[in-house]
């Protein structure tokens, strides 16, 4: 038997409201902060993803579906959706017919990772992304988006997690420094953190071998290197998130797994999600559009994980497939019910029939499993009075309507 490719998954339809259920509250919510929808395609140059998300992460250096195109040229799957969006904003010059761009995008990602509770290697994120806009107070209003998502979609009890780190001006020799004191200790360190030491030393704080976390803890942390900019733009964040009412956790070792990352970032976690905790992460990424070919534009936004969301979420039990099950039982009555159906489908109720020869019995059982909340039946008894039997199953009352009528009854019957 062929089965789904390892990391990847199904979304049955038993959860796929679950994910309607997001995704229109998602719809809804960023579109009460003035985002609209942008689609960019799911595959792009290779390029643009080494330079937009940086040569030395995890995601580039090993997780990305990449694959040599009949013309030669490299191509790869999107491992998110940031990168792709800066370019279609660039190309597309979008900034220039809107200089507050903000826009969401919804879809799947791809990332060779080790797959585990949370964590595939086909994954779909709810992206928002804010270009052109500079002020502490839009990294602000993302991180209360973010927020305000996720308590329209009822969840709780998660825990927001901040940091800075800093921009051009300040990182280099703060990174410097992180390097000299990562050098001192490289003995104590896994092989990987030597490897980053020299690499990227911003990726050792991310470390989670056990062993290396002594190590971590005692190195120089980055709110004590940022530049006086910096330092300002975070205080004011930290004032307005005071001032909003909104806790959060700081963490110096918030660095992302993705390089173009300047000044704020932040994650949102979950306790009841296991190892794979973060539900969404982001930040701002001030260079990045011009490290891809655009002008000197800001930009700041979010993904978060849909599987993991869906995952938090209390199940709901099934939902109804059906308002009205037609139960035409005797030969000749078929007719009769193509045509009620018909009636009722055309009024915006919903109807269902049974296309396999059932007994009554089973029937019954068909209707309650898909939720029904009438049954209209149609014996010999009723053919020859030219009237259906209708059933109420919630009360299961029933009551014999002329088949004229048949139709109103059921809609008003709905209604009420
Ligand atoms: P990220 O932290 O790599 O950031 O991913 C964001 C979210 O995607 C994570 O918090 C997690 O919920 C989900 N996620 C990531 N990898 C997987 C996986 N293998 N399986 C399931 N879920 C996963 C970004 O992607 C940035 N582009 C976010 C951003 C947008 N920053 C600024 N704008």
């Amino acid at each position: 038997m062929i089965k789904a490719v390892k990391g990847t998954r199904d979304i049955l339809p038993a959860e796929s409201s679950a994910w309607q259920r997001i995704e229109a509250t998602a719809r809804q919510v960023f579109a009460r902060y003035g985002y609209r929808e942008i689609r960019t395609p799911i595959f792009e140059e290779t390029e643009l993803f080494a330079r937009g998300i940086g040569a030395d992460t995890d995601i580039v250096s090993k997780e990305m579906y990449s694959f040599e195109d009949r013309d030669g040229a490299s191509l790869t799957l999107r491992p998110e959706a940031t990168a792709g969006i800066v370019r279609s904003v660039i190309e597309n010059g979008l900034i220039n017919s809107d200089p507050a761009l903000k826009v969401y995008a919804i879809g799947p990602m791809f990332r060779r990772e080790r797959p585990q509770k949370g964590r595939y290697r086909q994954f779909h994120q709810l992206d928002v992304e804010a270009f052109g806009m500079a002020l502490p107070s839009i990294d602000v209003e993302v991180i209360e988006l973010a927020l305000a998502y996720l308590e329209a979609c009822k969840l709780s009890g998660c825990e927001l997690i901040l940091n800075s780190v800093g921009d051009r001006n300040c990182r280099p020799a703060y990174v410097e420094t992180l390097r000299a004191a990562l050098r001192t200790q490289a003995i104590r360190l896994c092989a990987d953190c030597q490897r980053r030491t020299e690499t990227n030393p911003l990726r050792v704080l991310d470390c989670k071998v056990p062993e290396d976390q002594a190590v971590i803890e005692g190195l120089p942390r980055i709110c004590d290197h940022l530049c006086a900019e910096c330092r300002d733009h975070f205080a004011e964040v930290r004032r307005e998130l005071a001032l909003l009412g909104i806790s959060y956790r700081l963490s110096h070792r918030l660095v992302r797994g993705l390089d173009y990352y300047t000044r704020t970032t932040f994650e949102v976690v979950s306790g009841e999600l296991g190892a794979q905790n973060s539900v969404l992460g982001g930040g701002r990424y001030d260079g990045l559009v011009e490290d891809l070919g655009g002008p000197d534009l800001t930009g700041i936004g979010f993904a978060l994980g849909m599987e993991r969301l869906v995952l938090l979420l209390p199940a709901v039990s099934d939902e109804r497939r059906c308002d009205v099950f037609l139960a035409p039982l005797a030969p000749g009555a078929l007719d009769t019910a193509l045509r009620l159906q018909l009636e009722l489908r055309r009024a915006g109720v919903s109807v269902l029939m049974d296309h396999q020869a059932r007994g009554l019995k089973a029937r019954m059982k068909l209707a309650d499993k898909l939720g029904a909340r009438y049954v209209a039946m149609l014996g010999e008894d009723e053919l020859r009075k030219g009237a259906w039997a209708i059933r109420d199953m919630a009360g299961s009352s029933q009551e014999e309507v002329a088949e004229a009528r048949a139709a109103e009854h059921l809609k008003e019957k709905l209604r009420g």
